[in-house]
């Protein structure tokens, strides 16, 4: 959490307005936390692609098969998408009406970049999943990737995808947002569960780093290992 933020709301908000920005927090960080789950299944699910098309294609048919199940995974994750940036969204605006008289000089004595930068961040990430989803489940973007579609070749729809430096680019931009935004994120959330002591920040930081940048590499990995010819078509 941004201490100067915090101090500068309870020092100029009423205690009603700041318990329900509490309340607030407390949404994002259990929204958040389910994002956290889900970024880390689905990187380690996609990763499969390393192992060739036949287990990637296979997870792929596993998942398909949840049937009623999937649907109410799928709509828990937009449910909570949309309570994640809602309130994300209304905080940030709140956190900037606590402010009447900009600072002179910004003091970012305890926060950090990636905790300046969580509503873009946050913003870019949306506008990604929605690029994301037109492109691979909804295939709006690419509609020349039916036929693998729908014979579920997840594989070679990767593939076919990676191998545009465009689409690379974009993902490859879109996961460097995500590991600063998860970066934070995972600091920022155990303070909101209550681990607030002083003694704690350094080792919370250092766990929103190294998840950051195990979703980072993880990620990228994939476009890259397709354009440098590690993962071809099968
Ligand atoms: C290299 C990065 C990524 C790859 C290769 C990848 C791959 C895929 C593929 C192939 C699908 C379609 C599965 C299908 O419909 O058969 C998918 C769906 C999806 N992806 Fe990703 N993904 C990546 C990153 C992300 C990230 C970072 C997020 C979230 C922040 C994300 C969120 C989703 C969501 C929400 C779906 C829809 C799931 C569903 O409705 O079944 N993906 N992804």
């Amino acid at each position: 959490m941004d201490t100067i933020q915090v101090s500068t709301m309870s020092s100029h908000r009423p205690v009603t307005a700041y318990k329900s920005s509490i309340g607030m927090k407390l949404l994002m960080g259990i929204t958040g936390f389910t994002f956290i789950g889900f970024v880390t299944g689905h990187m380690i699910g996609n990763l499969q692609v390393f192992l060739g098309p036949e287990k990637l294609n296979a997870y792929a048919h596993t998942l398909q098969s949840l049937g009623a199940l999937l649907w109410i995974i799928r709509l828990s994750l937009f449910t909570f998408f949309a309570v994640h940036i809602f309130f994300g969204i209304k905080l940030w605006l709140e956190n900037k009406a606590s402010r009447p008289i900009p600072y002179v000089k910004e003091v970012n004595v305890e926060s950090t970049f990636s905790s300046r930068i969580m509503i873009w961040s946050g913003l870019a990430m949306f506008s990604f999943v929605v690029y994301h989803l037109l492109h691979f489940t909804l295939i709006v973007t690419n509609p020349e990737y039916a036929v693998l579609k729908e014979n579920l070749d997840v594989y070679s729809m990767m593939v076919v995808g990676f191998s545009n430096y465009w689409i690379s680019a974009v993902y490859v931009v879109a996961m460097i947002f995500l590991s600063l935004h998860v970066n934070h994120a995972v600091f920022s959330m155990f303070q909101t569960f209550g681990l607030t002591n002083a003694k704690w920040i350094p080792l919370l930081r250092r766990i929103g780093n190294l998840y950051a940048i195990l979703i980072l590499v993880g990620y990228v990995s994939m476009p890259i290992a397709v354009l440098l010819n590690i993962i071809t078509l099968h």
